[in-house]
């Protein structure tokens, strides 16, 4: 088996060149080859970096010299070229989120990956947190027990890049803008770190700016560039705010707030986990420390000590994750305590462990990365908040379409 993989990237918008970066931290087992853009511009700058170009991803994924794929295009083409690189036998894909648009196509993508990954394929949506260490602590101290039963679940997520109405992204095209851009990263956290997943749900959103000005050319997201462009007004009826009341399968219960018109929040999400014995609080834009609150039911005959409540602050740092039995999460801390680990990180964490497999480097069963069953949970609970807003805000119940939700654990 080759000991390195030779890349290829779709979409090199946004996301695309942090996926580059990302394999670039993994120089020892992978190397960056090619890049299938639509757009001139994209292919320009991939080719002044030595990078074979190609407009078509079709075409890419056809080239026998790629071992494996990232899909970071827009959302409506992930199904397709999954499916497409899966198909074209590559060694790895990775797709970012969410996985698909639909329930119909994410079985469709369940169905070949899970067939894919048998003939020894590696499958992965990139729910990137999931490359930081203390997220895996979570969920290595919900394994052992120590948040006890969770009841409550909390997850915010804003941002305010969409309150301009000037601004557009394909994003905002259909029904959906913030549940289905933001919410997958609360609902995989919330299935990641505390093995919660919603079994029925009740939506309450908002459109809030229902007329923008669209480009009558292409834009990218999150380009700082504001360059003079001729536009059209256009109606926009998708969501710019939602708040998701779940029922998870354990009875506990919980409330996910997204939204784009949030002023001064750029990418601000954070999820509490409430157990009966702890609680847990990440915040992803200070991802370096996890607060845990303490019970004061105490097991001691309800003496209360300063050990027994005091709140705690988990540090990211390796041989301190290492020495309190997060062994995993402790291989996911890059630096020593203090140098802060962050976004880019957590990306070539993941892409790590997924180059391993796919280079035999270690089996599948032993690693811990974000695969097909995350992406179809996300896009399952997804269909479930479309079915809500279309019923006019009622409870739904999710469809999980595909699976036996008692492999459901991760
Ligand atoms: N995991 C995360 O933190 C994270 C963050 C941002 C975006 N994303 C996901 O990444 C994906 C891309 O988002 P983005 O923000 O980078 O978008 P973007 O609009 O900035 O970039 C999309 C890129 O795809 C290219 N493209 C569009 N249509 C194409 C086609 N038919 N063939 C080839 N290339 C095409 C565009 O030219 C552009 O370069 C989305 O699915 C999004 O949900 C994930």
């Amino acid at each position: 088996m080759a000991n390195k993989l030779n890349m290829g990237f779709i979409g090199m918008g946004f996301i695309g060149p942090v996926h580059a970066d990302a394999v670039a931290l993994n120089w020892d087992i992978s190397t960056a080859y090619a890049v299938a853009d639509d757009d001139p511009a994209k292919q320009e700058m991939a080719k002044s970096m030595g990078l074979k170009t190609f407009q078509k991803a079709e075409e890419m994924i056809a080239d026998p010299e790629i071992d494996a794929v990232h899909i970071a295009g827009p959302d409506q083409f992930h199904a397709d070229w999954s499916i497409l690189a899966m198909d074209a036998g590559k060694k790895l894909v990775v797709c970012e989120k969410p996985m698909t648009l639909t329930l119909e196509d994410s079985v469709k993508v369940l169905e070949r990956a899970q067939k894919y990954e048998a003939e020894g394929g590696v499958f992965m949506t990139n729910i990137n947190y999931m490359g930081h260490a203390l997220p895996r602590a979570a969920r290595e101290m919900r394994i052992k027990g120590d948040l006890g039963d969770i009841a409550i679940v909390q997850g915010f997520y804003e941002q305010d890049w969409l309150m301009d109405p000037n601004v557009w992204s394909w994003r905002l095209e259909g029904k959906m803008c913030a549940s289905k851009d933001i919410l997958p990263h609360l609902v995989s956290a919330a299935y990641f770190m505390g093995g919660l997943y919603p079994t029925r749900l009740i939506v309450d959103f908002a459109t809030i700016v229902k007329q923008r000005n669209k480009p009558i050319g292409r834009t990218d997201a999150f380009s700082a560039e504001k360059v003079a462009v001729e536009t059209e007004l256009v109606e926009v009826e998708s969501d710019l705010y939602s708040s998701v009341l779940c029922e998870f399968q354990n009875g506990g219960r919980g409330n996910f707030l997204v939204t784009q018109y949030m002023a001064g929040r750029q990418n601000w999400w954070e999820i509490t986990l409430g157990g009966s014995k702890r609680r847990i609080t990440w915040n992803q834009a200070n991802p370096n420390e996890m607060e845990i609150g303490q019970s004061p039911v105490s097991e001691d005959s309800g003496k209360l000590t300063l050990q027994s409540v005091a709140n705690l602050k988990l540090i990211n740092n390796p041989p301190y994750l290492q020495a309190m039995g997060f062994t995993d999460a402790a291989q996911y801390s890059p630096y020593p305590g203090e140098h802060p680990a962050g976004y880019i990180d957590a990306f070539s964490r993941n892409f790590k462990a997924a180059y391993q497999v796919a280079t035999g480097k270690i089996a599948r069963e032993e690693a811990v990365i974000p695969g097909v069953m995350i992406g179809h949970i996300c896009v399952a609970v997804a269909d479930a908040v479309a079915r809500s807003i279309e019923a006019g805000g009622k409870y739904v119940d999710v469809d999980y379409r595909g699976v036996d939700l008692k492999e459901l654990k991760l």
